[in-house]
């Protein structure tokens, strides 16, 4: 059996450049894929923080012109990934997040970015570089969703597409007159194209002519496909479900061992679990919360955006600080939330605290210190934090939507005398909802032999890339051996 080549197609990729669980999945796919005869390469931008991190980069392709400006493709190594990277500086050269500028605003020319970046793709796919065929182009999110689209309407032999939805909130929504700039014809512009209320739309092109459609969890899959989740694709997704799969998320359990961890006060496993105490002990004086042992902690590490449903918890937290429980908070994003959560700890000094802003190494010691990780979110593709939170004995409360739903197993009484539960869960997403899970989560607390047995049971679960990795492996295997 040949291996199967794959070309990934992202704009964020963990160690470079990360916003979110993107970055995470595409960096941790390829070697979770190497294990099933996948080869994985994956297409990045060039920006500043891929660039100066590139090790023997070779000049692969040259473009006179790539939608404004000349660019190269280099090939190469960083941080132990196989790359392909797009070197534009008229596009990619800009310091900090890679879609918004300093004023916080998405970049203007968005548009044109993440359509070269899909061109390349595409290009790429179709041999493009001596030696390099893929079977298959996999495209994730709006930024690289044009890649099936040029491939279609470039005509020819082409390799096969998967575009996944890492989150459907996010779909590259652009003025129709950015057709022509982005090098697509004119017949592109139509409701069996790119068109999209009365404009172009990147994601919802891709949805139209990737082979297959995967999303982050088989529970997301089947919320896409109602108008509740769909976000106005919902009609689109439906025509195309028998080509719709969810495959769950998987952790780099390389990056996330608490055994090994260096960003924590001390290492423990599922063997040493009283040792987390330390950790937690570390996180309250890193935090500035009153340093207490037997306090219930609860963490969050987010992104504060409507999504992740935060504005739910605020509201409870009076309740918590009165049931003598702690909040830690790690997050950034919209200044409104940023404000609530800012208000809520000055109100209760040492009993909640947060930090705002982004900080890899303290989101870990977060994850190895509380007792518990929020994650009370009206939608959820998948969600990572909770998988982290398993691995690191912090129980998750999270609300029962997409791979939330998917990778936690309720304290209810059947599961907790089956002895298999690993946190707790809540439904619908709204405040009374909460309310009563957080008044569980102190109950589990108050019963010692129940919280340990729990605790345990999330850090054994295997939350690793082991299962998923065979389905992308199925999938990439059972496409490239289907004709066109
Ligand atoms: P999303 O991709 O929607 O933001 P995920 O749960 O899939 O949600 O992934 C979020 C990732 O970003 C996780 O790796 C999480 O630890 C990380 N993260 C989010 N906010 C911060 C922060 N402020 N500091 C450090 N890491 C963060
Ligand atoms: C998105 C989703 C998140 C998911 C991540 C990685 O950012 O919001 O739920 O875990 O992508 O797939």
């Amino acid at each position: 059996m040949t291996a199967t080549a794959v070309l990934s197609v992202a704009s964020e990729i963990y160690p470079l450049i990360k916003t979110g669980g993107l970055a995470d999945v595409a960096g941790a796919l390829p070697a979770a894929l190497a294990r099933e005869d996948v080869v994985i390469r994956t297409l990045l931008p060039g920006y500043p923080a891929v660039m100066s991190k590139l090790e023997s980069a070779e000049p692969a392709r040259a473009y006179p012109s790539l939608f404004g400006g000349p660019a190269n493709v280099l090939a190469g190594r960083a941080a132990g990934l196989d790359l392909f990277v797009v070197e534009a500086p008229h596009l990619f050269d800009r310091i900090g997040n890679p879609y918004l500028g300093p004023d916080g605003r998405d970049w203007g020319d968005n548009a044109l970015r993440f359509a070269a970046l899909a061109r390349v793709g595409a290009d790429l796919g179709k041999g493009a570089i001596p030696g390099y065929t893929p079977d298959i182009v996999h495209a994730h999110d709006w930024q690289a969703a044009l890649a099936p689209v040029y491939l279609h309407y470039d005509g020819g032999p082409r390799p096969k597409t998967v575009l996944t939805i890492h989150n459907l909130a996010f779909q590259g929504h652009f003025p129709g007159s950015i057709l022509h700039a982005i090098g697509l014809p004119p017949r592109a512009m139509s409701i069996d194209g790119v068109e999209y209320f009365h404009g172009v739309g990147y994601l919802k092109g891709g949805l139209q002519f990737a082979d297959r459609i995967t999303t982050v969890s088989p529970t997301y899959a089947r919320e896409i496909l109602t108008s509740d989740f769909g976000m106005a694709l919902d009609g689109l997704l439906r025509a195309r479900a028998s080509d719709v799969e969810g495959i769950v998320n998987g952790i780099d359990d390389t990056v996330w061992n608490p055994a090994t961890d260096a960003a924590l006060a001390v290492n423990y496993s599922a063997l040493r679990i009283d040792m987390r105490v330390r950790n937690k002990a570390a996180l309250q004086q890193r935090f500035g919360l009153t340093v207490a042992a037997q306090a219930p902690l609860f963490g969050v590490v987010s992104r504060l955006t409507h999504q992740k449903g935060l504005d739910l918890l605020l509201e409870e937290l009076p309740d918590v600080v009165a049931r003598g429980g702690q909040l830690a908070l790690l997050g950034s994003g919209e200044k409104p939330l940023e404000d609530g959560f800012r208000a809520a700890a000055a109100a209760h000094p040492g009993s909640i605290a947060c930090i705002f802003g982004y900080d890899e190494g303290l989101s870990h010691l977060l994850q190895a210190g509380v007792d518990f990780v929020l994650v009370p979110s009206r939608f959820e593709p998948c969600g990572l934090t909770q998988l982290y939170g398993l691995r690191y004995g912090a129980t998750p409360i999270v609300a029962r939507v997409g791979g939330l739903a998917d990778t936690v197993i309720d304290a209810n009484d059947a599961a907790l005398s089956a002895g298999v539960a690993t946190g707790v869960q809540f439904a619908p997403p709204s405040t009374p909802a909460l309310a009563y899970a957080l008044k569980r989560a102190f109950a589990l607390y108050a019963d010692d032999a129940a919280m340990r047995r729990t605790r345990l049971n999330g850090m054994r679960a295997d939350v690793s890339w082991r299962g998923p990795a065979k389905r992308y492996a199925a999938l990439y295997r059972a496409l490239a051996r289907s004709e066109q």
